[in-house]
Parts: C-alpha cells; sequence; structure tokens
C-alpha cells in the first residue's frame, strides 16, 4: 500500500481515531515517520491552549519541499506533479513532472537568493494561477523564507496592508492574468500598493499577458530574465534550508470579526503532517489518480490541496487559471472529460452557480473518470448536494463535505470518500485527532447526541494555527479565550443522534460569501471612507447562489442626485479599498440605525430585515430611537 496510514474500512477508521484520541503523541508519531527529516523530533507536542503555545514534533528538522518533490525525483521523476489547465481553452495545456518541477523550484530559490532573499524573510505573492505560482511559493519554502500569498482579486490598498504588516521585501507578480475574459493588470496594482511600502526591494514579474507594465529601474526584474541567467550557468538544483519544525511556513490573511485581516501563521512540520493525512485519507487518493481541485491558491484551499497536500503525497494537481462559466457553463465539465480527472474538489457557490444553467451544459460531456467528489468552503444545502451526486457524480461517487478553516491547515470534519458514509448537507464525523466540543453561550460544554451550539475543538492537531502574525495576543483573544481551554472556530454547528456534524454558518461577523470570509467591521470600515457616508452597518442574508448575499445599510449626508449613481460610487469604494468581492448586493440608505443607548448597534434587527423575516424582530424597546426600525423595513430592498 503505498500510504500505510491510508484509512480503508470504517472499522479502522474507528480505531485509528480512538488511538488518535488515547495516545496522540504516539498516534501522530508514527504517522511522521513516513516523511523525510533531516533530523527527528525530540518530542511529538508541548502546549498549553492559554498562551496559546503548540509546538509539535519539537525539535525535528526539516525541509517542506524535499517531501513535496526531492522523494518523489527520485521515485517517480517522470509522474506528472502539476497538469495545467489555462483561462482560455484555445491555448494549449501544460504539464510538469516531479522533476520538471524540482528543478523548476530550484531554480526560481536561486533566483530570490541572488535577489536577496533569506531565510525567515516575508515575500508577498500576488499572482494568476499559473504553474509559476506554485513554482514561487516552493522556492520560497526552499530557501526558508516565508511566503504570504494574496489572492489576484485584492485591491493595491489591501496588498500594502498586507506587505506592511508582514513587512515583506520582496513581490513576485505577474505583468496581468487571465479570469474569464478579464484581464487583470497585477503589475499596475502592485505598482499602487509600493507607494506605501518601502519594505520591498525587489519585484519580480511574471509575463503571463504581455500587457504594458511601467518597470522600475533597479526595483522591478523580469521573472524570465533571471531564470535565463541561471540556467546559463546550468544550475538546476538548490540544497533545501534546512528548517526547524516550528519555523514559519507561511502567512495567509484571512477576515475575522475585527477591521483588520489577521495573518494566520502556519509552520512547517505540522502543517505538512496534516495536510498530507487529510489528503490522502479524505479523498482516498490513489497514485495515478488526477485531482482537481478549483479553488485559487491564494485561498488556503489552494495552499492545502493544490500544493502541499497532493504534492507531498507524489500525486498529480490539477491546476485551472479560469473560471466555471467561462467560455460557457460547460468549462469544468470540458476539463474533467479532457484531463481524466479522477477527484473533484469545489465550492458549493460554483455548484449552485452551474446548476442555474441546467443540466446542457453537462450533455456529451463524458465525466466517467471521476470517482470522489467534494466540497468546501460554506455550508451546502440539500438541493445542490443532490444535483452534485446525480448529474456530476452520476449517483456512483461519494461526495465529501469538508468542513475546515484557514486557521484549521487542512480539512477537521468530513466523510473520507467511500469509507466512512455521506450524509447529504452534514460534513459528519471528525478525523483522527479532532476532538470536536460543542458549547453553549456560556460556555459549557454541550454533552450528547441531538444538540446544538458553538463549535470548539479541545485538543491540538498538528496543522492548526500558532499565532497570528506579528500579534500573538490577538491569536489568543480571537480563538483562545471566549471559552476556556478550547479553540473557538466561530462556527455554529449541530450533531445529529448518530454523533454526526452540521455545521450550520458563521456565529460572529463574519460573512460567508461565495465561500470567501468578509468581515463586516472590515467591510464597515471600507463603505465609510467614501465621504458622504457617515456610518453603515453590514449584515448577511440568504442568497440562492452566494450562499449569503451583503446587505449594507448606510446613512448618507451628501445629497445624492441619483441614489444608484451613489450606490456605484460606494461599489468603487470597496472595490478599491479590499476588492471586489467584498461589494454590498444591496444598499439601502437610512437615516438612521438601530442603536441600544450605550450606541451599540443591534445587528439582529437588521440581519432579521435583510432576511425579509419582519414579523418577528424581537424586543425594540430598549432602543434609542425605535422609530427608525419603521422607516428601515419600509424602504427595505
Ligand atoms: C465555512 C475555507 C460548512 C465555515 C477552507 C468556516 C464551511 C469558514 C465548510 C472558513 C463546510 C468551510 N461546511 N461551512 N464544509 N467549510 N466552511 O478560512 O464557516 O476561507 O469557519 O477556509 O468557511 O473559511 P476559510
Amino acid at each position: 500500500m503505498p500510504y500505510p496510514y491510508q484509512i480503508t474500512t470504517p472499522g479502522a477508521y474507528q480505531d485509528a481515531y480512538q488511538k488518535s484520541i488515547d495516545t496522540p503523541e504516539k498516534f501522530w508519531g508514527e504517522i511522521a515517520e513516513n516523511f523525510r527529516w533531516q533530523k527527528k523530533w525530540n518530542e511529538v507536542l508541548q502546549w498549553n491552549f492559554k498562551e496559546p503555545r503548540i509546538e509539535w514534533f519539537r525539535g525535528a528538522k526539516l525541509n517542506i519541499t524535499e517531501n513535496c518533490l526531492d522523494r518523489w525525483v527520485e521515485k517517480q521523476p517522470d509522474t506528472p506533479a502539476i497538469i495545467w489547465e489555462p483561462n482560455d481553452p484555445a491555448e494549449a495545456s501544460r504539464t510538469l513532472t516531479y522533476i520538471e518541477l524540482y528543478e523548476k523550484v530550484c531554480q526560481f530559490a536561486q533566483v530570490l537568493r541572488d535577489n536577496g532573499a533569506k531565510r525567515g524573510d516575508r515575500i508577498c505573492i500576488y499572482m494568476p494561477m499559473v504553474p509559476e505560482l506554485a513554482i514561487a511559493i516552493l522556492a520560497c519554502a526552499r530557501i526558508g523564507a516565508i511566503h504570504s500569498v494574496v489572492f489576484g482579486g485584492f485591491s493595491s490598498q489591501s496588498i500594502a496592508d498586507r506587505i506592511k504588516d508582514a513587512q515583506c521585501n520582496i513581490v513576485v507578480t505577474a505583468d496581468g492574468g487571465f479570469r474569464g475574459n478579464k484581464t487583470i493588470p497585477l503589475k499596475e496594482i502592485v505598482d499602487d500598493a509600493l507607494a506605501t511600502c518601502p519594505s520591498v526591494k525587489k519585484v519580480i514579474v511574471l509575463t503571463r499577458t504581455g500587457i504594458p507594465v511601467s518597470m522600475m529601474k533597479d526595483r522591478d526584474i523580469w521573472w524570465e530574465d533571471e531564470i535565463e541567467k541561471i540556467e546559463k550557468k546550468g544550475i538546476n538544483e538548490f540544497e533545501p534550508e534546512i528548517m526547524d519544525a516550528e519555523d514559519m511556513l507561511f502567512i495567509l490573511y484571512t477576515s475575522g470579526s475585527t477591521g483588520k485581516p489577521k495573518g494566520v501563521v502556519h509552520t512547517c512540520a505540522g502543517y505538512m503532517v496534516w495536510t498530507h493525512y487529510t489528503f490522502v485519507n479524505v479523498f482516498q487518493y490513489q497514485p495515478g489518480d488526477i485531482h482537481f481541485c478549483t479553488a485559487d491558491i491564494g485561498w488556503i484551499t489552494g495552499h492545502s490541496y493544490i500544493v502541499y497536500g497532493p504534492l507531498s503525497a507524489g500525486a498529480t494537481s490539477l491546476m485551472f487559471e479560469g473560471v466555471p462559466t467561462w467560455p460557457d457553463a460547460g468549462r469544468f465539465w470540458d476539463i474533467v472529460n479532457k484531463h481524466k480527472v479522477n477527484i473533484l474538489y469545489t465550492a458549493p457557490t460554483a455548484i449552485r452557480s452551474l446548476m442555474g444553467f441546467g443540466t446542457k451544459p453537462i450533455e456529451g460531456k463524458n465525466l466517467q473518470s471521476i470517482k470522489v467528489l467534494g466540497t468546501v468552503g460554506e455550508p451546502i444545502n440539500e438541493e445542490a448536494w443532490h444535483w452534485y451526486d446525480e448529474y456530476i457524480g452520476k449517483k456512483k461517487c461519494p461526495i465529501v463535505d469538508t468542513w475546515w478553516q484557514t486557521e484549521t491547515g487542512g480539512i477537521l470534519i468530513s466523510n473520507l470518500a467511500g469509507v466512512t458514509k455521506s450524509k447529504p448537507t452534514y460534513a459528519t464525523l471528525p478525523l483522527p485527532g479532532v476532538q470536536p466540543v460543542l458549547v453553549d453561550e456560556k460556555g459549557n460544554i454541550i454533552e450528547g447526541n441531538g444538540v446544538s451550539g458553538n463549535l470548539c475543538i479541545r485538543f491540538p492537531w498538528p496543522g492548526m494555527l500558532r499565532t497570528t502574525y506579528g500579534d500573538h495576543e490577538r491569536c489568543r483573544t480571537t480563538y483562545f479565550s471566549t471559552y476556556e481551554n478550547l479553540y473557538f472556530t466561530g462556527d455554529g454547528c449541530l450533531r445529529d443522534e448518530e454523533g454526526k456534524y452540521r455545521i450550520t454558518g458563521r456565529v460572529d461577523d463574519v460573512l460567508n460569501v461565495s465561500g470567501h470570509r468578509i468581515g463586516t467591521a472590515e467591510l464597515e470600515n471600507a463603505i465609510n471612507m467614501h465621504t458622504g457616508v457617515v456610518e453603515s452597518a453590514i449584515v448577511g442574508y440568504p442568497h440562492d447562489i452566494k450562499g449569503q448575499g451583503i446587505y449594507a445599510f448606510v446613512i448618507f449626508n451628501a445629497i445624492h442626485t441619483d441614489e444608484n449613481h451613489t450606490r456605484q460610487d460606494i461599489n468603487q469604494t470597496v472595490t478599491k479599498i479590499i476588492g471586489a468581492i467584498a461589494k454590498p448586493d444591496k444598499i439601502q440608505f437610512v437615516s438612521g440605525l438601530p442603536k441600544t443607548r450605550s450606541g451599540k448597534i443591534m445587528r439582529r434587527i437588521l440581519r432579521k430585515i435583510a432576511e425579509g423575516e419582519l414579523q418577528n424582530l424581537g424586543d425594540t424597546t430598549t432602543l434609542l430611537d425605535p422609530l427608525v426600525v419603521d422607516e428601515i423595513i419600509s424602504n427595505r430592498l
């Protein structure tokens, strides 16, 4: 068996789970034996959730890229590591075998080194979904630099905030990127960001679109020119930097309930073991399978299940540059057919959006190769689950509903494809090592089945976050202080009579729009930057395709000649400050917001109004101005 720790029967799952609870150190120590280490650990686990301090495989030394590349180069150099499908189906796809990927990573590692990058430096990556993005990530890991990938849909302001927070000294980007019928001027966006980021000394620019860009002398260099220099020297190897188990591997920014996104930090060894173990078990990967995760590498799903999980398993990972609906809504199915995809991992939003096109785009497409389907990022509704099962899986493929977060590094709750049972809309069971608990408002643990509460985890797992970059206290208060000695996920959850888990959505001020996390405070801050806006309040409401839509209540003090024009202006502000993904779906102008006497906005009431639940608004008598509620209701959009 290629992966000796692969769980293949329900009984083996029970055994593994039990062992992971009874003797966690022994359990993870044995699994970790299957990786390549420069030096083994002295201790498997040290932890307390108070500070918090979490250390896995303490004292061990490794480089994650030796596990993702070198060991597979020795075993299967010609196995495809990355298959890349471009945005435009008329352009040729590319395949990089393990040896080819290895050489490219080593060469780019040399480029980084030659341009001043050192172990521990932070490097910002803002790129389209091309193989060079994975190459840049792995090259950072090779030299021991910490990558901070920023999703290509974020604005220059967002990039600048992230660069400053991490004090990055290098940016890797491209001239532009293709997404559907759009061309995104990535370099230009980076240039705007860098006007306020003196820490950045070098910008390495890949050619992707050929659009004109401005190159600043001594700072900006072309990827291709640098590689040419390396090739002339005949370099195609690079000695991996030997890292400590708990050295930082990467930072990934994510939105929370406070204004500023936080840099979630993952470290080398624990993250590697976790993404690998969950990849192999949840998807039941078999050598030769083609794994297609449709996420963007700018999000955690792409980090863990396009790059590190699959490559650490010697798998073939398919990377897609485009969008599901361009040139038409059959794009995913053409890709499945063309590359004979075996595992398809996507978001409920994509499924719901494709459902909207009916079954026509699927007709005549050969989906026979698919063995396993997966979903991630948000709760999946029954209808979408059954559509996925019937039309894509043809009722013969298990669907894994995988619940996890940027902070958890990899999947925590999910059925194992074809091994443990699925249940529509349920993530079902915790993976070995994961100890979920439900707590009530007061933090009391709710025992038994058929109950619901706030989802917490009471024991560390190797892939969990270690800190938030530059602000450990923020990590403690956000995740470890709400309930004593528990990691708080921010999600509400139900445990059914059989002990299976169903995630019901965020219970904090974070929205999940098309599977993207948007902090309401962050969005309100952005809207309030508009000169005419006095105050705003954001809530979510159910949206057929996006899962949640964004409803903005805005107090506007300037006279608007045309309300729709003002709405566009506000959207423009949001696009500039955060990015287009955070644009509100509805903007209602109000003269006041429902506030308590102490000045706190009663979001509960706004949420009900946005959801259209006008009958049962609850107690409004404590409001400063109860009449404002009537006004808001009568002008509801
Ligand atoms: C939500 C994405 C229901 C949840 C990997 C979580 C889900 C947030 C599921 C994390 C699922 C993710 N069912 N809800 N299978 N997967 N979520 O950090 O609210 O982008 O807290 O990580 O997405 O989003 P993030």
